[in-house]
């Protein structure tokens, strides 16, 4: 650890920091300093176990030696190639190894610099297609209540949380959204996929009978919705969704940027529900979140739409300076080789049991009015304090991190996401973390 970032500074006051109550942090700051595989050290030098893997990102754990190596080699031999009309090897070969490991139908990648960007790239390459196959009236997008689809105005647009949207103007015309599928009255405390609510994917027949079929480009949802809270899906509530997509000819879209890369103990989201999406949305998890980039995977279907008309003229007005950055390629390369060395995008699977049974011993603890948990992700929803939501997690938040632990809170609700590499002991020490704080809040 240099010694620069040993030392707090002492005046924080240029960084607007973002999605931050930056002045109760600017009075309590929590820093951090260095990190290495499931910790972080925070600038006084304590260990930190990371219970979310940075922000849902870092599913190989930190500071690994194949991704750095990568990081430090490209930089010194091609820094930056332009994106547009010019190419280097190392997209292309990314590319490959990533379609070789998406969800089967998937063809072809696109670039971005994040999840939100990704976003607003699939949306506009569902209006796009419809438009390129002469069918240029379906331009409406369908999202769900409680949806989080990153902060750029078409996924503010069809996300569902009403923070993100309310400050915001009116946002993109022609948008919809699905009924959220958070039932706790009749789903509270189930493992894994819950039972109740396939029929609010229905609901889908409702806004197609509203607008017409021949007005909608895309339906897009989080397969699991983490940012908001951890809402799994019904089962059979992402079969019916696509059902009735393909029945009207409206491309789905899922928006993989949390659960893509092993989140849930398959490669994909996709994978783990047997559900074909047109559409993959992905970042966070490709490059391990150490050097920003993401990658929205598309059927050659909807490749194929846009690869007409004469050859010398660009296909897709879209695109990003930093599209397929060569550093951001060798980090996403440096990351798949250690997924796959030490078997990352399916371990959640063997490490999902253990976890279950850990999270749901916290049933009964002060506070705890539901638990949930699918592959390697888990929530704790807490009993809001009459007046002041989400203050009770935010106190469980700041003292899980004096006492050495990550965690990441939404409203009331706890929400846990580890590195893949997590061990069964340290699942258990997450715990008692949690444990520990629910004990101690008021
Ligand atoms: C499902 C989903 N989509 C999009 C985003 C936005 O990603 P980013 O913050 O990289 O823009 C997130 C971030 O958490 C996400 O969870």
């Amino acid at each position: 650890m240099s010694n620069r970032l040993k030392v707090t500074p002492n005046d924080l006051n240029a960084f607007w920091m973002p999605f931050t109550a930056n002045r109760q942090f600017k009075q309590a700051p929590r820093m951090l300093a260095a990190a290495k595989d499931m910790h972080y050290t925070a600038t006084d030098g304590r260990k930190i176990l990371d219970g979310t893997a940075g922000l849902w990102c870092v599913n190989a754990g930190h500071c690994r030696p194949k991704i750095t190596e990568a990081i430090q080699h490209q930089a010194a031999e091609l820094d930056y190639a332009p994106a547009f009309q010019m190419g280097h090897p190392i997209v292309f070969e990314l590319s490959n190894r990533l379609i070789d490991i998406a969800p089967e139908g998937m063809e072809h990648v696109f670039y971005t610099n994040s999840g939100s960007e990704s976003v607003d790239t699939a949306l506009k390459m569902a209006i796009a297609y419809h438009r390129a196959r002469g069918d240029g009236s379906r331009t409406r997008l369908i999202g769900r209540e409680r949806g989080y689809h990153g902060v750029n105005f078409g996924g503010i647009s069809v996300g569902g949380i009403v923070n993100n949207r309310k400050m915001f103007g009116t946002l993109l015309t022609g948008v919809d959204h699905l009924p959220h599928t958070h039932l706790p009255a009749k789903n509270a405390f189930t493992r894994g996929v819950p039972e109740h609510g396939a029929e609010l994917a229905d609901e889908l027949e409702r806004i197609v009978a509203l607008h017409d079929a021949s007005t909608i480009a895309a339906v897009i949802v989080e397969p699991v919705a983490g940012s908001t809270g951890v809402l799994i899906p019904p089962k059979g509530y992402l079969q019916r969704l696509r059902e009735i997509c393909t029945k009207h000819g409206i491309l789905l879209i899922f928006d993989e940027v949390i659960t893509g890369f092993g989140r849930l103990g398959t490669p994909f989201a996709a994978d783990y529900f047997g559900v074909k999406p047109d559409i993959i949305t992905t970042a966070k998890g490709v490059s391990n979140g150490v050097i920003p980039m993401g990658a929205v995977f598309v059927t050659k279907q909807i490749h194929d739409a846009f690869m007409t008309g004469p050859e010398h003229l660009i296909e897709f007005f879209h695109g990003y300076t930093y599209s397929g950055n060569p550093i951001a390629c060798a980090a996403a390369l440096g990351t798949l080789d250690t997924y796959k060395e030490e078997g990352l995008l399916t371990r959640g699977a063997e490490l999902a049991p253990h976890f279950e049974e850990a999270l749901h011993s916290l049933k009964g603890e002060p506070h705890v009015i539901d638990i949930r948990n699918i592959g390697m992700v888990g929530a704790i929803e807490l009993e809001p304090i009459a007046g002041s939501p989400s203050k009770r997690a935010f106190q469980a938040f700041v003292k899980a991190f004096e006492k050495g632990a990550l965690i990441r809170t939404t409203g009331d609700i706890i929400a846990l996401s580890p590195p893949l590499i997590i061990t069964k002991g340290q699942i258990d020490e997450l715990i008692d973390h949690v444990r520990e704080v629910l004990r101690a809040v008021d």
